[in-house]
């Protein structure tokens, strides 16, 4: 892994640690493959160079691939759930943890477990998120991963949802994420090795009446991960968005609304985590667990009209 001879990344030392990336680093597109004089004169030539630019396209998409074992992975939301399951699957890869939550004991029990450091911060405030870098670096020296996987819902009518719980959900579900990925993004690519998996959910794709300032903190979140990859593309540094559908941890308890459908079923926070590890490994920049509600997620973006026909009848 390394920064591509064709990134530069300036660094101005007058603005602290805000990092200034400029990039001349233009991936293939297949616009730019695609030439009509040569299409007129010899069509099975212009299709070649087109398929040839749609396969550098996927091959660009796909991003840095990193091995797991003896990185440092600072991961969020830690004490529960698939922040949880995240931490246990990246340390049987061999990688080395940053614990991140606010529950002390449940921290302290996973750190028994699987090693690593426990760091209780509450994440809604920016001095926490600091100290929670500092704390990280310490024990980790190289912080190569960064999960931001810390989230909270709440469920009701948005007109009757306190203003105090608004800002609560945006600082915890959003800006929080973006804080981190800011103070981590610079070193990991001086380094030119890093990654970075934002934790986003279906509803922030489809949009859930309820859960409007949830699903909005989350679409947020998805958009800032697709361009911070662009920001960040052929400098060895990795970004992920993974949007789970529903799944059985404390989450809906935690809202006060416990998950009573029969149908989708919840799947495990391990399903989520195996995709979160793979996705690490592989470079793989998205990805909707499990992987059919993508469907849905594609007939809201592409039949906007259909897809809201068949929510009001099936919900
Ligand atoms: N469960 C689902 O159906 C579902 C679906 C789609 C997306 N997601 C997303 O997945 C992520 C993990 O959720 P989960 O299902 O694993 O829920 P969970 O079991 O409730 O875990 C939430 C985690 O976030 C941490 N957290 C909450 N508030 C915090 C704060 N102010 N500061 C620091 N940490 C805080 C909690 O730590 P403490 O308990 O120690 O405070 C806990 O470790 C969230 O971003 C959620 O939006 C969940």
């Amino acid at each position: 892994m390394g920064i591509a001879n064709n990134t530069i990344l300036a660094r101005s030392a007058s603005a602290g640690v805000s990092p200034l990336i400029t990039q001349t680093h233009s991936p293939p597109t297949l616009l730019s493959a695609y030439d009509p004089r040569a299409a007129r004169a010899s069509p099975s030539t212009s299709r070649r160079r087109c398929y040839g630019a749609a396969l550098k396209v996927h091959r660009t998409n796909r991003g840095e691939t990193m091995n797991l074992n003896g990185a440092g992975a600072l991961v969020t939301g830690a004490s529960s759930g698939i922040g949880l399951a995240t931490a246990k699957a990246l340390s049987t890869r061999g990688a080395r943890l940053a614990l991140v939550g606010r529950d002390r004991r449940r921290l302290a029990e996973l750190v028994a477990e699987v090693g690593g450091t426990a760091i209780v911060a509450d994440l809604t405030d920016e001095v926490s998120i600091t100290r929670c870098v500092e704390e990280s670096a310490a024990h980790l020296g190289a912080i190569d991963i960064l999960v931001n996987n810390a989230g909270a819902g709440w469920t009701g009518a948005f007109t009757h949802m306190p203003v105090t719980v608004i800002d609560q959900l945006i600082r915890l579900n959003l800006r929080a994420a973006i804080l981190l990925a800011r103070e981590l993004t610079p070193p990991m690519i001086d380094r030119g090795r890093g990654h970075i998996v934002n934790v986003a959910s279906i509803a922030g794709h489809l949009g859930v009446g309820g859960e409007t300032v949830y699903s909005a903190t989350k679409a947020a979140l998805i958009i800032f991960s697709e361009g911070l990859r662009q920001e960040v593309a052929g400098s060895g540094v990795g970004v992920t968005v993974v949007s789970p559908g529903v799944v059985a941890t404390e989450f809906f308890n935690r809202q006060g609304a416990p998950y009573s459908r029969s149908w989708p079923r919840p799947i495990t926070p391990e399903k989520v985590a195996q995709v979160i590890v793979r996705s690490i490994e592989t470079g793989q920049p998205e990805a909707i667990v499990p992987k059919w509600l993508g469907l849905v997620a594609r007939l809201k973006g592409g039949l906007p009209g259909l897809y809201r026909t068949l929510n009001r009848r099936f919900g």
